[in-house]
């Protein structure tokens, strides 16, 4: 056995005795003995005394000002986290006392008209300290009653992170209506690419009965925004349009209903036919518009707050318009049209590429695909369909640059998709925040006709003001008590609805944010995991794939271990062409695939010429020799071991920086997350080894440090 594959084992073994250890003891502690898994940054741990006394003169009442189901879950969070985090037992009606004043804008100007109030729109909220009926008050507006639900969470995590609030006065809003989670989630309960257990809404081809989590799940998403939820997997089963199946859904309607979540389906094309009702799926046949107006009607009347559809057409062997030489655009607007008087959308997702693509042609390239495959239908889509683009133009790689489609729609609404779940990123075995990154695609900026037009404004409808437009985010989280198999993770779901709530926070506020509601407020913890997740995206991406090469995992496996050579020769298109004299894809307009082409000019620019192509992406855009020297000095293959040597180091110190959290950290979460890190040390020198072992068998060029072969074998 290779040394490499000898720490693997040993870690792995370790990793699952500690798991083993740790079974059984429930996660308790920071929290003050609520377990603290289930409820992620929801803990409403008890603050110290001190920290506290700052809140004591907020009301002793909450005061509703209508009835509704959304406003009775917001009293409650509110009466519930004021008493686990302060000891206050709020009361529910005024009594003609200081009160939290719960109801829309119109409501409280009839209450306190002398209130100057602020615009807000839908979903949006007030956080207000103010004087009514004399008394020192708190008013929690709300655009809408999902807005006051917002307001409360809003409120109670300034608590939760010791903020002073005793003279807020916040408006905040979402910077676009559509933020909604993806879970790719089995009728049998499996989930694809799930790393946290199995489904919390599906067992053996029925809904569950117990739906419990469904509805915890439903105040995670609601505490941060989020207002829609996509139930089942993209590569989706028919049997979900069934009649008995319809009832079913409505039962996690209902689980989710309460906290303002609105859920929907992803739909199969080609459901009409495959159900056996009709002998085809045509979307211009008018007994297919006839069957899903029917189909959709008949949702409605038992989920009558329905969202829509997301869907995956002719792709990855799902069925498409392409069987009948039908667009994309026809098929999104059939159904479309059938959700269109209910005020239901259909995500209509960009992910169309032929999978068998020629791999021995240079000039072939998936990269392209969306943008060929969308641009032509600008303007096709009716109103209630967004065309929801991944991050990048190949399939959530750890470094790629964004979809140029997202500047190539200017009549369509778009929404940007992001990957929670760490398909690609090291599946929440390993460390790795992708805020940093997924900022950095919503700050790019096209600069279409030369204005500033950065992707988060494109998706939100800003720039050619398009009806609508949002984000989706695709989550998978299961059954295990922490969500999504680690702990860490999680800030990746917390991190993606406030970059869809408003993608102009800094990844810094935002983890720093998450650190304190889920560790508390100690200082050494907040400082110390914050950096620690801050670095993780840069640390995982040096040891598994510098300088944008596309994946190096093995992709026609299980997309998490190092297999450089499984991207090449085969239709897939994740190519990296490497060979013994370079690597990377052309990509360039004068020699390549065409693919920088799609940007817009002023984009072209910066890819197309070496000279300016940043160093990051280089070999996403060119193919260059092992010893081109990049903007920092060195050569290519040089960067490529320093880079795998140096991130498997820091992979490496973070067992020390997570030690020094020894007693700051309950003891069960923290010796958990530890056998964590030491699994990912082991498992980042098993990517450095066979990374370079491959590379420099191909280019037969030594590291000039003389570290190959000695700290481990040649494979
Ligand atoms: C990736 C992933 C698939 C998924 C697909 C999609 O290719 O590996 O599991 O179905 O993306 O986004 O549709």
């Amino acid at each position: 056995m290779k040394s490499a594959q000898y720490i693997r084992l040993a870690c792995v073994l370790g990793f699952l005795l500690l798991q083993a250890a740790l079974a059984g003891t429930k996660a308790l502690a920071e929290s003050g003995g609520t377990p603290i898994d289930t409820e992620a940054w929801l803990r409403y741990a008890p603050l110290e005394a001190d920290s506290a006394r700052k809140y004591a003169q907020l009301p002793s009442r909450v005061e509703v000002l209508h009835e509704s189901l959304v406003l009775d879950t917001a009293q409650k969070e509110l009466i519930q986290g004021m008493s686990r985090m302060l000891g206050h037992n709020i009361q529910a009606g005024s009594e003609g006392k200081d009160v939290f004043l719960l109801g829309t804008l119109a409501e409280i100007h009839k209450l306190v008209p002398e209130l100057k109030l602020p615009r807000l729109g839908a979903d949006g909220y007030w956080l207000k300290a103010a004087k009514v009926r004399g008394y020192d008050s708190f008013v929690i507006a709300g655009g809408n009653d999902r807005g006051v639900l917002y307001g409360v969470f809003a409120l109670l995590s300034n608590i939760a992170r010791e903020q002073d609030i005793s003279k807020i006065d916040e408006v905040d809003e979402p910077y676009t209506p559509l933020r909604w989670v993806n879970q790719w989630d089995n009728l049998d309960g499996n989930i694809e690419r799930g790393y946290g257990g199995p489904s919390i809404f599906f067992a053996d081809g029925k809904v569950r009965d117990d739906l419990t989590r469904a509805g915890q799940y439903g105040r995670l998403l609601a505490s941060v925004g989020i207002n829609g939820c996509t139930i089942n997997n993209v590569n989706a089963d028919p049997r979900v349009f069934r009649d008995d199946f319809i009832p079913q859904i409505k039962r996690i309607a209902d689980a989710f209903r309460p906290w303002g979540v609105r859920i929907s389906l992803s739909a199969d094309l080609s459901a009409p036919k495959a159900l056996g009702d009709l002998d085809s799926f045509d979307p211009l046949d008018p007994r297919v518009a006839a069957w899903w107006k029917k189909k959709v009607d008949e949702i409605y009347r038992e989920i009558p707050d329905f969202g829509g559809f997301t869907i995956k057409a002719d792709s990855e062997g799902q069925p498409g318009p392409s069987t009948y030489g039908r667009t994309q655009a026809d098929a999104a607007n059939v159904i479309a049209r059938a959700l269109q008087p209910h005020g239901g959308v259909v995500f209509y997702r960009a992910f169309v590429y032929n999978h068998h693509l020629d791999w021995r042609n240079l000039k072939n390239d998936r990269a392209r695909a969306a943008y060929d495959n969308f641009h032509p239908l600008d303007g096709q889509f009716d109103d209630n369909v967004i065309i929801q683009i991944k991050n990048g133009p190949i399939d959530f790689q750890v470094r790629e640059p964004v979809s140029p489609l997202f500047a190539g729609l200017h009549k369509t609404n778009e929404a940007i998709e992001l990957q929670i779940t760490q398909e690609y990123t090291g599946q929440q075995r390993q460390l790795c925040f992708l805020v940093p990154m997924w900022k950095e695609a919503l700050d790019f900026d096209m600069r279409i006709d030369d204005q500033h037009t950065p992707v988060k404004a494109l998706v939100a409808g800003r720039v050619f003001h398009r009806p609508t437009g949002g984000f989706a985010g695709v989550a998978n989280v299961g059954m295990d008590a922490n969500w999504m198999g680690s702990p860490l993770a999680l800030a990746n779901l917390y991190g993606f609805a406030r970059l869809a709530w408003d993608p102009d926070l800094s990844a810094q506020a935002i983890i720093e944010e998450w650190t304190r509601l889920t560790f508390g407020n100690d200082p050494l913890v907040v400082r110390t995991i914050d950096s620690m997740q801050l670095r993780s995206w840069h640390i995982y991406e040096s040891y598994t794939g510098p300088l944008g090469a596309g994946t190096m995992t093995n992709i026609t496996g299980n997309h998490y271990d190092p297999a450089p050579e499984s991207s090449e020769r085969n239709g897939w298109g994740q190519w990296h062409r490497a060979d013994h004299d370079g690597i990377g894809m052309d990509r360039t307009v004068a020699t390549g695939t065409g693919f920088i082409g799609q940007y817009p000019p002023a984009v072209q620019k910066i890819y197309e010429p070496l000279a300016s192509c940043p160093d990051e992406l280089l070999l996403f855009f060119h193919h260059v020799p092992y010893t081109h020297v990049l903007h920092s000095g060195k050569t290519l293959i040089q960067h490529i071991y320093d880079s795998h040597y140096e991130g498997a180091e820091q992979a490496g110190e973070f067992i020390e920086q997570w030690k020094t959290l020894r007693g700051h950290v309950e003891e069960a979460r923290y010796s958990d997350i530890l056998a964590r890190f030491e699994y990912q040390a082991g498992e980042a020198i098993v990517w450095r080894d066979t990374i370079c072992n491959w590379i420099y068998q191909l280019s037969g060029i030594p590291d000039q440090k003389g570290r190959l072969g000695k700290e481990s074998r040649q494979p």
